[in-house]
């Protein structure tokens, strides 16, 4: 792409899963849980996927970042940190009761994901951080786990996981929909032109986030990905078409299952929505009228139809109106009105 694409896109970079905001939204509370509990020199940060861990523990700030699911054993992390905190150090062959030696205690460690070491590993890790502490020598660290509880079920002993985590945990709550809007519309406006996308553009992605696993890592992804299928289709703006498209999920072969009826309903909400983020049930309902006439049929059953729909996770209610997250409209009017 040639540099005088800059329609949509002031800076994907700002999208990109290693950047990290100037901000940090919705998360006062925590980040002073964060610093209080850094005083002691250690933090857990608990919460689900997309919650925000990895950008909290990052914004805070560490001397080493580790990532625990790449370097599975006490000896691997241990020798990656050792690595960051002394790039011309040489670990090779030293043992790892050595390695530990070279870590001073001034420097703050952030180990993510820790739950993905192996679980004797990281029982052993934890055990010798405890009693490393007990002995006077202090690490400082923010470990990361989406479950604190299930990261305390690993390491097993009490008296361990007492020194390693207990009083500091930091726990991450899911984000409510408006605190995804918020962050959704300060993260659009640091990577992308104002004017190539609204609210409502926004408020699907809100919609898709708050409904998925991925959480806020899905919005950013969708957010992104929006942005590109936009502009490699040389639009000036993120259209709901895009979005849908970004959250495309391979269920369109179920919407052949679909009986007459259930079908149409289907088929009129793509049609009301397709130029748009969300239609309301009255433009809903229009639609399907005037199908009626087309097909000469009556549907009696709309309400249940729709709620139907709804349940099956084919059409979506959010708080704007009714509308279509997970498949194009253009896709779906063009599979049903054969
Ligand atoms: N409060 C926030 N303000 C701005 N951006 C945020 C905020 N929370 C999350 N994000 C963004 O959402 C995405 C997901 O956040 P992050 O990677 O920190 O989540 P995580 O909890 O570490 O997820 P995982 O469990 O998958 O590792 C990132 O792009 C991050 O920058
Ligand atoms: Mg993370």
């Amino acid at each position: 792409m040639g540099s005088y694409n800059v329609v949509i896109l002031k800076d994907i970079s700002k999208l990109d899963v290693t950047y990290i905001p100037g901000k940090i939204l919705c998360r006062e509370k925590e980040i002073g849980l964060l610093k209080l509990y850094m005083k002691s020199g250690r933090a857990i940060i608990s919460g689900g996927v997309g919650t925000g861990k990895t950008l909290l523990a990052k914004h805070y700030g560490g001397d080493a970042y580790i990532n625990c699911y790449m370097n599975r054993t006490e000896h691997r992390v241990v020798e990656d940190i050792v690595k960051q905190l002394k790039p011309n150090f040489h670990t090779a062959g030293m043992t790892t009761q050595a390695l530990w030696n070279e870590i001073e205690e001034s420097k703050v460690i952030i180990l993510d994901e820790i739950d993905g070491m192996i679980p004797d590993e990281l029982r052993h890790f934890a055990y010798t951080l405890s009693r490393m502490k007990e002995k006077g020598k202090e690490i400082n660290y923010i470990a990361i786990t989406r479950s604190a509880n299930i990261l305390r079920q690993i390491i097993g002993d009490d008296a361990i996981w007492s020194t390693f985590a207990d009083k500091a945990i930091v726990w991450l709550h899911n984000y409510e929909w408006e605190e995804i809007m918020k962050i959704l519309d300060y993260r659009a406006g640091e990577a992308l032109r104002k004017d190539a996308y609204n609210e409502d553009i926004l408020s699907m992605i809100a919609d898709i986030a708050i409904n998925s696993p991925g959480h806020m890592r899905t919005a950013i992804d969708v957010l992104r990905n929006a942005a590109l299928i936009a502009e490699n289709e040389g639009s000036d703006e993120i259209k709901a078409e895009h979005v849908r498209m970004a959250n495309e999920e391979g269920w369109l072969s179920d919407v052949e299952s679909l009986e007459g009826s259930e079908a149409i309903v289907l088929l009129a909400t793509a049609i009301a929505c397709r130029e748009k983020s969300y239609a309301s049930l009255e433009e809903i309902k229009e639609v399907v009228k005037a199908k009626e006439e087309e097909h000469g049929i009556k549907i009696k059953n709309f309400d249940e139809l729709i709620e139907r729909l709804i349940k099956e996770d084919f059409v979506y209610k959010g708080k704007k109106g009714y509308t279509i997250l997970n498949y194009p409209c253009n896709e779906i009017i063009k599979r049903l009105e054969k």
